[in-house]
């Protein structure tokens, strides 16, 4: 079609735990007609191995291996990415602050992200992208097309959190998921390889005060308005 552009786009949004990056990305994704992919699940999905075999988050060594010889896969299908390993779908074991913990504490080996990354920057080939997680605006795709970095206080993404999980029969305390969210928060933020943090170039958008719906407004605006801008 006469100006569209004809290298695929690249729409980075990051952004701490519980901020409704998944949502949101979907949201985009869905609205613009590209790709969705969730980064995170890449993380979680060794994570969730690592617990399989009984080892520890600091066994980096072992780890390393356990990686190398596991196909894991990211997969994208509509509306959703998914987590393929040994060519089976275990996305759905990859819920839940449990995986998540782990998959932050396998997230800060030097191994593990080189394998991750390089599975993401492959997703490029399959066309337009809305891709979610920690370092995609500045580590993934660092020439992303439009940047976006979702943020809100801890207590208000935890409460968001606790009350999804409330939704779904969780019987555990707020103070309990927001020293979870608190904890996770801390160990992506501060860890020395791909910390959290926004680009020097991302909208930094505040959620605290805004509906999902008003969030994902922006970006599409935002990313329509770069497209037309020739910024891609
Ligand atoms: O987005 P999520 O909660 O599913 O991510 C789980 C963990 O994976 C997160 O706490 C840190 C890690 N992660 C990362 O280090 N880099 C990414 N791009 C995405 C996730």
């Amino acid at each position: 079609m006469a100006g569209e552009p004809s290298e695929p786009i690249v729409v980075a949004i990051d952004g701490p735990s519980g901020v409704g990056k998944s949502v949101a990305a979907k949201m985009l994704a869905q609205a613009l007609g590209f790709h969705y992919a969730q980064s995170g699940a890449m993380y979680r999905a060794v994570g969730w191995l690592v617990e399989s075999h009984d080892m520890s988050p600091r066994d980096g060594d072992r780890i390393a291996a356990l990686v190398a010889e596991t196909m894991i896969d990211i997969v994208l299908c509509p509306g959703q990415s998914a987590v393929w390993v040994h060519g089976r779908d275990i996305s759905e074991a990859l819920a839940g602050e449990a995986v998540g913990k782990a998959a932050s504490a396998v997230a800060t080996l030097r191994a593990v992200r080189q394998t991750v990354t390089a599975q993401l920057r492959r997703l490029r080939c399959h066309g337009s992208l809305v891709m979610e997680g920690r370092d995609i605006g500045t580590v993934v795709f660092p020439d992303a097309d439009v940047k976006f970095f979702l943020d809100a206080s801890l207590d208000v993404r935890a409460r968001r959190r606790w009350q999804e999980m409330r939704q779904a029969g969780y019987g555990g305390t707020f103070e309990e998921v927001r020293q979870a969210i608190a904890e996770r928060d801390e160990q992506d933020r501060t860890r020395a390889l791909a910390p959290l943090v926004p680009a020097a170039d991302a909208h930094v958008i505040d959620t605290a005060d805004f509906s999902i719906d008003a969030v994902v407004q922006t970006m599409v605006s935002e990313t329509q308005h770069n497209i037309l801008r020739g910024n891609v």
